[in-house]
């Protein structure tokens, strides 16, 4: 027992040494502080300078920098560029970076994914910059020899440190918010000086996690969890990651009844990214579970004995990652829910959607200005009235340029929730068409970068009189919105087969959704039509979104299809079938979904996504009716859950739906 005792003490001096090195810079700190807060007016001074901005912010430009790098130097000049450039911070001191850089499936997301127009310069934070920085093109170039080496020359490592730069990148890592933070493992025991503070990365069960508490756990080694061990009931269970799944590890250990699982990576391996795989993602789990690298300590105090304790703690850290865009503008980039470069890439996907945005906005058009910048909130929401252009009748296309963004220029000023968003158009009060609905978004999770170009052309006849107007509005307990609001009128671009132009002249409204139960179907009636004299083309218009959760998460996430049938023969199918996958709205980056939103957009959904315009549904039905003014045409809609009339036994979902027949002449 003395013998081990004496180990036991060495391993101790090593611990409280290198804490000392820490605590040698603390003092400093702390009168830095003290000297602030002492006085009243410097207070203000500060708080007052801090409010002009200690640095660039999200939408400035960004000014010219050179920085040195392994291969020379890289340089950016405003309007040089072609592509976005994503500037990136690594540093070991965090357990998400240190996987995000480990991972497989991570490193081949960045060189098989990232959008050719991109380039990233990679920096790290900490004093050991240079072999951060030959460790990471390392990484890289191992997986890009075998998938992709032209992505190398897009990719730029600096051995300087961000500290040490000298130019204003710094401030943007510093002072814009530093999410993820450095979540961390505290260790005390009877007879340690210090506490060890390690890092570590929670795991994630497809998303669902459960969070820590703040107490101090008792810390229990159970070998490799793969068996259940009584003895861990009330403690966090100390197992190793071999010999099963982490799912295994977790499930056993919470049926041992562990408060908690902390996962140690054996020596010289990367911490993981601890999820389930396939089937294990049907159960859900209840308590917490981390991974961590093997503490010698740790492990030797347990292993002697030793009653070790373990608390949670996580550390603000400056933010890792922000981006410039195609025009030169600094740009945040959102929230990564798991480490990974996926991440970079939609965000990168996004800049090269909003520069062909840029360029579609270009286009010659009549643009009437509804909303420039005005608040959206409440049961009134934003409304104007506005004047249309005269000659109204020499445009065939409209189209809604809207965009969503905060009260401040940070994402964190952002609304939380995924709302929506319909605007509404009243021209003639007295007329048909006042108070239909002209455009549908779904609000982003807190990312105030939304701008979408939605074409409703074939609603021009809702335009019944040369003054309209418009009501944009969402749920009245929403946060705020900045809403943005253009209609462009233009003329098509028709590629010219000889077919003369046609105009839609007349919209009839057909079916609105409604919940989601067993008696959906049962609400609707077949309506008859009559086709109006001189018509050329009828088109089927509908704009459907799928909301809520019953026992089979419908509407939002499960696979409904919408039948609109013509003369009971045509079977006009929309099916949302990406509806629950874990990526579906991933897939839709590329059509100005936002990416990386705080908060769970990645899932497809039913008929919509996360941050992203509704885009409706246009069939041209021509040939599916009799045109004769004389005869009469019927039209059907039914809605159905996997091929059934829906039957939830739980609270129902529910549709939302606009659907119009479009006569063109
Ligand atoms: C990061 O830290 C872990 C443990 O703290 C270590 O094993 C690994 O070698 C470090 N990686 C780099 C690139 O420094
Ligand atoms: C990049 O370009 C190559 C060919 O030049 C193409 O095969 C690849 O699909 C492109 N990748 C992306 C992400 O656009
Ligand atoms: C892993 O399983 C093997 C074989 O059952 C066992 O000998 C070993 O001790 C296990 N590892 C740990 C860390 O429990
Ligand atoms: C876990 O706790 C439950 C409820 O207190 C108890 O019935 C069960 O026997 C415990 N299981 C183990 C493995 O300790
Ligand atoms: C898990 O869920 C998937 C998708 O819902 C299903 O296909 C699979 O059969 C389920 N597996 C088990 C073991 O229940
Ligand atoms: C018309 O559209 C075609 C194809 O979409 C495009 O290539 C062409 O440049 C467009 N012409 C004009 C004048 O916009
Ligand atoms: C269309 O309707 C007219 C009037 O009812 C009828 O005479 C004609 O036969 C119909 N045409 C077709 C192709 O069914
Ligand atoms: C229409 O098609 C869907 C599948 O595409 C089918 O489930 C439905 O029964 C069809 N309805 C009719 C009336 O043909």
């Amino acid at each position: 027992m003395a013998l081990l005792r004496s180990k036991f003490s060495m391993l101790w001096i090593l611990v409280v040494t290198a804490h000392m090195t820490a605590a040698l810079f603390k003092p400093k700190l702390i009168e830095y502080d003290e000297a602030c807060e002492s006085q009243d007016n410097t207070v203000s001074l500060r708080s007052s300078k801090a409010s002009t901005a200690p640095g660039p912010e999200p939408g400035d430009l960004a000014a010219a920098f050179t920085v040195r790098t392994l291969d020379g130097e890289f340089s950016y000049q405003p309007g040089a560029m072609r592509g976005p450039v994503i500037i990136h911070a690594f540093t070991n001191k965090s357990g998400f970076m240190e996987c995000m850089w480990s991972s497989e499936s991570s490193l081949t997301s960045l060189v098989q994914d990232l959008p050719n127009s991109t380039q990233v310069l990679f920096l790290s934070l900490d004093d050991s910059a240079v072999s951060d920085a030959l460790w990471m093109r390392e990484q890289v170039q191992r997986v890009a020899m075998r998938s992709n080496k032209e992505v190398l020359s897009r990719l730029h490592f600096s051995p300087v440190p961000v500290f040490a730069l000298g130019n204003w990148i710094p401030s943007v890592f510093y002072y814009w918010g530093g999410t993820p933070r450095l979540t961390q493992a505290v260790f005390t025991s009877e007879g340690w000086n210090m506490p060890v503070v390690i890092k570590r990365l929670d795991a994630r069960y497809d998303w669902l996690m459960t969070r820590w508490g703040q107490r101090s756990y008792e810390l229990i080694d159970a070998g490799d969890g793969c068996d259940p061990a009584p003895s861990v009931a009330g403690a966090v269970a100390w197992v190793s990651e071999v010999n099963c799944s982490f799912f295994t590890k977790v499930q056993t250990m919470a049926k041992s009844n562990a408060s908690g699982v902390l996962v140690y990576a054996l020596p010289g391996n990367p911490i993981q990214d601890m999820n389930c795989v396939g089937d294990e993602c049907n159960s859900t789990l209840s308590i917490p579970a981390a991974m961590v690298h093997q503490e010698v300590s740790v492990a030797q105090a347990l292993q002697f004995g030793q009653p070790v304790y373990v608390t949670f703690q996580s550390t603000p850290s400056p933010n890792f990652i922000f981006g410039i865009d195609q025009q030169g503008a600094l740009a945040e980039m959102g929230g990564f829910l798991y480490p990974s470069f996926s991440f970079i890439n939609w965000q990168a996907q996004w800049f090269d959607f909003y520069a062909d945005l840029q360029t579609r906005l270009q286009s010659p058009a009549k643009v009437v200005s509804v909303f420039d910048k005005v608040q959206m909130q409440g049961e009134k929401g934003a409304v104007a009235t506005v004047n249309l252009p005269s000659g109204l009748l020499d445009f065939d296309m409209l189209e809604l340029d809207a965009s969503l963004s905060c009260p401040g220029k940070r994402d964190s000023s952002c609304a939380h929730w995924d709302h929506t968003v319909q605007l509404f158009i009243c021209c003639d009060p007295l007329g048909p068409y006042c108070n239909t609905e002209l455009g549908r978004w779904i609000t982003a999770f807190r990312r105030g970068i939304g701008h979408w170009l939605t074409d409703v052309s074939p609603l021009l006849p809702l335009l019944d009189s040369n003054k309209c107007t418009l009501t944009m509005k969402t749920v009245p307990w929403a946060m705020l919105w900045i809403v943005s609001l253009n209609l462009r009128f233009s003329v098509s671009n028709q590629t010219g087969n000889g077919e003369e132009k046609l105009h839609p002249f007349r919209v009839m409204s057909l079916y609105s959704g409604g919940t989601f139960d067993k008696n959906y179907n049962k609400r609707f009636q077949p309506i008859k039509f009559p086709v109006p004299a001189s018509t050329k083309k009828v088109e089927l218009y509908a704009v459907i979104t799928a909301h809520g959760s019953d026992e089979n998460s419908c509407g939002e996430f499960c696979v409904t299809s919408h039948h609109f049938l013509f003369n009971a023969v045509f079977n006009n199918t929309l099916i949302f079938d990406s509806a629950g996958s874990p990526l579906g709205c991933t897939l839709r980056v590329k059509e100005g979904a936002v990416p990386n939103e705080h908060g769970t957009w990645l899932y497809g959904r039913g008929g919509w996504c996360d941050g992203l315009q509704v885009n409706p549904w246009r069939i041209d039905i021509t040939k599916q009716l009799n045109m004769s003014v004389l005869a009469s045409n019927t039209v059907f809609y039914f809605g159905l859950f996997d091929g059934q009339d829906p039957n939830p036994s739980e609270q129902p979902g529910y549709i939302i739906m606009s659907s119009f027949l479009v006569f063109y002449k």
